[in-house]
């Protein structure tokens, strides 16, 4: 097998772009780029990367305790450029500081993962690092991805998991990391939440609607929060005592918003949610901007509207 062969081969299997870095026993920063990172094992939870063993960063990698992988994002090429660069500073430019288990990291990382080193194995002409995972930090920042000699970051739709914020309990009941929801990546993400008293109804009245459940917390017995997806809107139900442990205010009564969904079939929408007793506000109605729409109630009483475009 040629080298080229085998090269030309691999550019076609898209590898992540991080940067993996540790401090040396004198305290001196090292990083390297790395698109050799892959998960290995889930219990124990294992990580692997493979480094070059002419690297100058070689002999810190080999016998450091510790190292934190950087996954790179949308934007960071750059970085990605110099800690691939050989006799510069890669940490000149001041952007990495003190992160999971105070590795040298960047802040504005996709995702970083924080190991400690399980086992060194011998890989040709590499060094395989398997790393025990420590701990973790995900951001809503696009993955960049490195195929083809080129680097590209996936369409925005992919699921854009975030972290809980710290202390604080994720509503989701997801844990940090990929997960079922498919959200268009912060910061162009926003979706209301609905102050529900009866979570479990108020959701099964947007599924009737075309939204789907994407998460629930807690996952088993009564849920105090439902996240829901139609197309590209979100939508969360979460109970009502939601707001007075995060804000100390609780709902007050009446209609809290409205909730305007377009459908392909006014009729055939409004019979489904009739026939599940869902009052009807407002008959449909043709409004001079062409559009047809008509109101229901939601079990929480707030008013929804239901609309598609007027057929001529
Ligand atoms: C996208 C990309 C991925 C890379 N992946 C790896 C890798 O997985 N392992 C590795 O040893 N070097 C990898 N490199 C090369 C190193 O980042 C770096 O260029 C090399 O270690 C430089 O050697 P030096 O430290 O001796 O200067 C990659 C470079 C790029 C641009």
């Amino acid at each position: 097998m040629d080298t080229v062969s085998f090269t030309t081969a691999m550019a076609r299997v898209p590898s992540p772009v991080t940067v993996v870095t540790t401090y040396g026993p004198d305290g001196v920063p090292y990083g390297f780029t790395a698109g050799s990172f892959c998960s290995a094992s889930l219990d124990p939870p294992l990580v692997l990367v493979c480094l070059d063993k002419g690297a100058s960063t070689h002999p810190a990698f080999s016998t450091t305790r510790r190292f934190l992988v950087n996954v790179l994002g949308r934007g960071q090429q750059e970085v990605a450029g110099r800690f691939a660069t050989s006799g510069i500073d890669r940490f000149a430019a001041g952007d990495m500081s003190p992160q999971e288990l105070g590795l040298p990291g960047l802040p504005g990382a996709s995702a970083r993962i924080a190991c400690s080193l399980h086992s060194v194995l011998d890989a040709g002409d590499h060094t395989a690092l398997l790393g025990r995972v420590e701990e973790t930090f995900t951001s809503d920042r696009t993955p960049l991805v490195h195929v083809d000699r080129l680097f590209h970051h996936p369409a925005p739709n992919h699921p854009a998991p975030t972290n809980p914020a710290p202390n604080r309990p994720d509503p989701t009941g997801r844990l940090a990391g990929p997960d079922s929801r498919s959200q268009p990546p912060m910061p162009g993400r926003a979706f209301p939440l609905i102050f529900a008293e009866r979570v479990e109804a108020t959701a099964e009245f947007y599924e009737l609607l075309g939204f789907t459940r994407q998460s629930r917390n807690p996952p088993e017995g009564e849920p105090t929060y439902i996240g829901l997806r139609r197309g590209s809107t979100e939508l969360a139900v979460v109970s009502a005592d939601w707001s007075v442990t995060q804000c100390g205010i609780p709902p007050g009564p009446g209609p809290r918003f409205e909730m305007f969904v377009l459908v392909e079939d006014l009729d055939t929408t409004l019979k489904q949610l009739t026939d599940g007793r869902v009052p009807l506000l407002r008959a449909p109605t043709d409004m001079p901007w062409g559009e047809r729409i008509a109101h229901v109630l939601d079990p929480d009483g707030n008013p929804v509207a239901v609309a598609c475009a007027i057929t001529p």
